[in-house]
């Protein structure tokens, strides 16, 4: 049997995790809105017609933030026709989407969202057909407390306490073709620099996204990013990264999205550490990790005009959780940089929850690592030496096949290491150490494996891919356990406190 290793010693650590790392993301795209949160017609709606169903997985999976409305939607939408009264609001074509957008959900309904489901808005500005001064509008309407235009305006619509949002995001993708009035990086960057002044001089406590490139395969990354930080570099607090994987063919390319993501990251940091010298800024730029997840559906066929068109509706494998499950580990292995991510998405359009119209709602295999990642994964991330043997990968080049992540809950004296097995043919012998922490000892074993990789949940057979409890192997320091092959596994120690012997 193939062996693997993995020291974790508690002063060996990355940061202090930032729960904003298990952020998601709900956009006006697809039924992500219209039908999955809110659905004034299912049975389980409250009185402003939000699906109870649907918040309450929300509710489970401690999501602390939650990006809104877009997404390449946001680079066409004028927000203010999503307030006042419902029965006025204009619809209105959605370029990003194709679709028609009713405007039935606004800014005001989405913070009420939120507030039910427990979360923070993080929202994202207009900087396509938009202008600095709008960005300017909807901060105003949004965080100014009262006795202007837009502050009165939303009390008047029922609000009459500011919704303090506390991060903005700065335009979406703009250098994506696709975007609705893409930019260059040198116009971006001048636009995003001049509504961050507007947007902080309204309110100073917020924090700002600036977009980076839509993604490490653009042919602008990472110029754009060193260019949009030279000229925003004082005025945001993040610089943003997207990224999706898909099975295109190769499982182990696939398995090593990981690496992928951590190269990612490291490229992004070193890009904001350039410009930090070269301004000769004292701030360490964050990274916001604002859009990540596997997706396939892409490719936009045209349909005709319709509202809330059921698009982008992944359903996940075992496989993909695999992989998400590593991809988890990556953002915790660089929380010291990545401060905030977004899972994209939250409900039905590439998301871990998917509803049925008028019906039942489902969590898909991702739902799992997600949630075990968000709960467990609070505290001090602490750096695991893991050694494993490594697989070829024909994009990736060699890749361990071992890929872990540890957090370190001080005051409970609890530790949660992460691990995954990418190993396709044979069960692994796991060793972990756990040397510094004084008498510890294993109280669960959490595994997600299964005889099929393609397997998936549905309506019909929810349970099809869910986690399994382990056998829970004994040890003191150190303990030997099984990873089994192809498979995502959550481990949880507790100290053992130390007997005061008394004579
Ligand atoms: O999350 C789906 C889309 O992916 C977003 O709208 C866009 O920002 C990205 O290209």
């Amino acid at each position: 049997m193939k062996t693997a290793k993995c020291i974790i010693d508690k002063d060996y650590s990355i940061a202090e995790i930032d729960p904003k790392l298990y952020g998601s993301f709900i956009e006006h795209l697809g039924r992500a809105v219209y039908s999955g949160i809110y659905e004034p017609s299912h049975k389980t709606a409250d009185e402003q017609g939000f699906r109870q169903d649907v918040m309450e997985l929300v509710d489970d999976l401690a999501v602390p933030v939650v990006r809104y409305p877009g997404g390449n939607f946001v680079s066409g939408y004028n927000w203010t026709d999503g307030i006042g009264p419902v029965k006025d609001r204009p619809k209105r074509l959605d370029y990003a989407w194709l679709s028609i957008e009713s405007n039935k959900i606004g800014i005001d309904e989405f913070v009420d969202w939120c507030k039910k489901v427990g979360t923070e808005p993080m929202a994202a500005v207009n900087l396509g057909t938009g202008a600095p001064q709008d960005a300017g509008y909807m901060m105003e309407y949004c965080n100014h407390p009262a006795g202007t235009y837009w502050s009165d305006l939303r009390i008047k619509n029922g609000h009459k306490e500011p919704h303090n949002i506390k991060v903005w995001c700065l335009g979406n993708e703009m250098d994506g073709p696709w975007q609705t009035c893409g930019l260059t990086a040198e116009d971006y960057g001048k636009k995003a620099r001049e509504a961050a002044k507007i947007m902080k001089w309204i309110d100073p406590s917020i924090e700002l996204v600036a977009c980076g490139s839509a993604s490490p395969w653009m042919p602008t990354y990472p110029e754009w990013d060193r260019i949009v930080l030279e000229h925003t570099y004082e005025q945001v607090d993040y610089i943003s990264l997207h990224r999706y994987y898909e099975n295109e063919g190769c499982i182990e390319d696939f398995l090593a999205s990981f690496a992928d993501m951590n190269d990612f990251i490291k490229t992004v940091a070193a890009t904001a550490d350039y410009v930090k010298a070269k301004v000769r800024s004292k701030k360490v730029m964050k990274l916001s990790f604002d859009e990540w997840n596997v997706w396939y559906i892409k490719r936009q066929t045209r349909f005709p005009w319709t509202e809330a068109p059921a698009i982008l509706e992944d359903q996940y494998s075992l496989l993909d959780a695999l992989v998400f499950g590593g991809m988890l580990c990556t953002l915790l292995n660089n929380c010291d940089r990545v401060r905030m991510a977004c899972l994209a998405q939250l409900v039905n359009v590439i998301a871990p929850i998917f509803t049925e119209k008028d019906g039942r709602v489902l969590k898909q295999s991702i739902y799992y690592p997600f949630q075990q990642v968000s709960l467990y994964g609070r505290g001090t991330a602490l750096k695991t030496l893991t050694q494993s043997e490594k697989f070829s990968t024909p994009l990736y080049g060699e890749v361990p096949t071992v890929q872990t992540a540890a957090i370190y809950h001080k005051e409970e004296g609890r530790i949660t290491l992460f691990a995954l097995n990418c190993d396709m043919q044979e069960d692994a012998q796991f060793f972990i150490d756990l040397r510094s922490f004084g008498s510890v000892k294993m109280t669960e074993h959490i595994i997600m494996d299964g005889p099929d990789l393609f397997a998936k949940n549905t309506f019909d057979k929810p349970d099809t891919v869910i986690p399994r409890s382990a056998t829970i192997v004994t040890g003191n320091q150190s303990f030997t356990t099984i990873l089994p092959k192809l498979s995502w596994n959550v481990f949880h120690f507790a100290s053992i406190p130390e007997v005061v012997k008394t004579e």
